[in-house]
């Protein structure tokens, strides 16, 4: 099996259907912002922003980043194939599955888009350097660790990547493995995994309810013999979904109360076919945009469960949003923003990845908010190019005490004091993460005057087609693909 059989995403005409409404008029803006960006020579990871207008229209979310990618890695698991539908056309997507390609399962994509067909029926192992090749651009290898170790008795997991949004340590999940009985060496450029005895079910408490170490947990127990106990997990709607592809499949897994999850392991277990769920990090993206625009955007694919705790803060500062069968409307309705506290935190709590795009929006509200960042321990780099467009914002590297606060303290955490309303410029300014790349999109389009962003393609690891939705929506900008 060679990266030959995995047909890439720009061979794949069904993608152009992905975002259909107003198509054509949104082509033709393209040409005209190609033709602008030859013109100023811009690379295809540059774009440049004329601010100040308010985002409105419609535009349509996909399946979760932080699903799709695990559900593939879950096929490896079936002995038949599996049918992923709602694929997201993002490069964390196509990371995993030149990885998956590797390791002999063959992938082919369905006529409708999205639709994504996994055949696992002869995976087989992969060669050291061309894994390597992979090491560093995404964190989705690690959870290679359990399937693979099921289905060829050993694996070989490269250094990860992901954003660098402070230490990302694997200790849990590697305590986790080596309770089922993984054997783990560590190599120079990443870890080498065995399982002399076979895998067998644990109990297994994990220190902070971490979304990959209850997905690895998930995905090994499944097949482990015996039963698991995992105390202490993830709940994300995104972990539910998985749940539900492994039930799927047919695993025996039931959530209990208090973070408890049941897994009574199966000796095989077939593919799945499922739609993933909605990509709640992007919908949420989005929102922020449409206020701190003072626009009006229909999000169309986004339901109003996994998004209530977003919901909530949103109509606290002061955007309005209709919750429609088909996705929600969020808008801007006129009057000053208000200002929020904010602890960021594991669902059902405010998550982390929403805080970036709401910051920009606080911006300017009317006073002072706080964030208090409890889940990584760096996550306000993304402040500083803010505060060069204007904004008035203090970040506390050791956090900041708070009597009021509900979310326990955590060691590391750090918080930022927004002040508003301050009026944001045009800058250059380079993206450093992924969320923190889409508020400083957010932040150019929001300021008075021209904007120049640069290091474009890490906003691609998760957001599908942005720049042709930025279209959409009645940007005003360069870009040159
Ligand atoms: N942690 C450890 N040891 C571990 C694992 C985690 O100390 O072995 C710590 C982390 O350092 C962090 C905390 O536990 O402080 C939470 O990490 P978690 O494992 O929950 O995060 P993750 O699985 O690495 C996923 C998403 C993130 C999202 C977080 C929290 C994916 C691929 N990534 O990361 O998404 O922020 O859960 O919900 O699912 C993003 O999409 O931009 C993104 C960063």
């Amino acid at each position: 099996m060679n990266e030959a059989q995995l047909e890439t995403e720009a061979e794949a005409p069904e993608e152009a259907a992905a975002v259909s409404t107003e198509e054509s008029e949104a082509a033709g803006r393209k040409l005209d912002a190609q033709k602008a960006g030859a013109r100023v020579g811009l690379t295809s990871d540059e774009i440049i922003i004329n601010g100040g207008r308010p985002l409105k229209g419609r535009i349509e979310v996909r399946g979760a980043k932080n699903l799709a990618t695990k559900a593939m890695v879950a096929a490896l698991l079936g002995k038949t194939p599996s049918v992923l539908r709602n694929v997201p056309n993002i490069s964390d997507v196509r990371v995993v599955a030149g990885l998956l390609a590797l390791h002999g399962v063959l992938i082919t994509r369905g006529e409708q888009g999205g639709e994504w067909r996994l055949d696992p029926s002869n995976v087989e192992v992969a060669h050291q350097a061309d894994i390597d090749a992979h090491a560093g651009s995404s964190r989705i290898p690690i959870l290679f660790c359990g399937p693979l170790l099921h289905r060829l008795g050993e694996a070989f997991i490269p250094d990860l990547g992901g954003c660098r949004i402070g230490d990302r340590p694997i200790d849990f999940h590697l305590d986790a493995l080596r309770n089922f009985g993984a054997v783990i060496e560590k190599l120079p450029s990443g870890i080498s995994l065995t399982a002399p005895d076979g895998l067998k079910g644990a109990n297994i408490e994990l220190p902070y309810p971490s979304v990959g170490a209850t997905e690895q947990v998930l995905l090994t127990a499944v097949l482990a013999e015996g039963q698991t106990e995992l105390r202490n997990a993830a709940i994300e709607p995104e972990i539910v979904d998985l749940i539900c592809i492994l039930q799927k499949m047919g695993a025996i897994i039931s959530m209990e109360p208090n973070r408890v999850i049941f897994i009574e392991g199966v000796p095989e277990l077939r593919g799945y076919d499922h739609r993933a769920i909605f990509d709640r990090n992007e919908a949420a993206s989005w929102a922020a945009a449409a206020l701190a625009t003072k626009g009006d955007v229909f999000v169309g694919g986004v339901e109003q469960e996994e998004m209530m705790t977003f919901l909530n803060v949103f109509r606290k500062v002061g955007g309005d949003f209709d919750v429609h069968d088909d996705g929600i409307r969020f808008w801007h309705p006129g009057g000053a923003l208000k200002p929020v506290t904010i602890e960021t935190d594991v669902h059902p709590g405010f998550m982390t990845d929403w805080q970036q795009p709401l910051v920009v929006a606080l911006t300017q509200a009317e006073g002072q908010s706080t964030i208090h960042e409890t889940v990584y321990e760096n996550r306000f780099g993304f402040t500083d190019a803010l505060v060069k467009m204007g904004a008035d914002i203090v970040v506390y590297k050791e956090g900041l005490h708070d009597a009021t606060r509900r979310v326990k303290r955590r060691e590391f955490e750090q918080a930022a004091v927004i002040t508003g309303p301050t009026p944001l410029h045009g800058a250059d300014i380079e993206v450093p993460d992924l969320r923190g790349g889409f508020s400083h999109l957010i932040a150019a389009l929001t300021a008075e005057g021209q904007s120049k962003v640069t290091n474009l393609g890490i906003i691609s690891r998760g957001y599908e087609n942005f720049i042709e939705k930025l279209h959409l929506l009645g940007a005003d900008f360069v870009y040159e693909s």
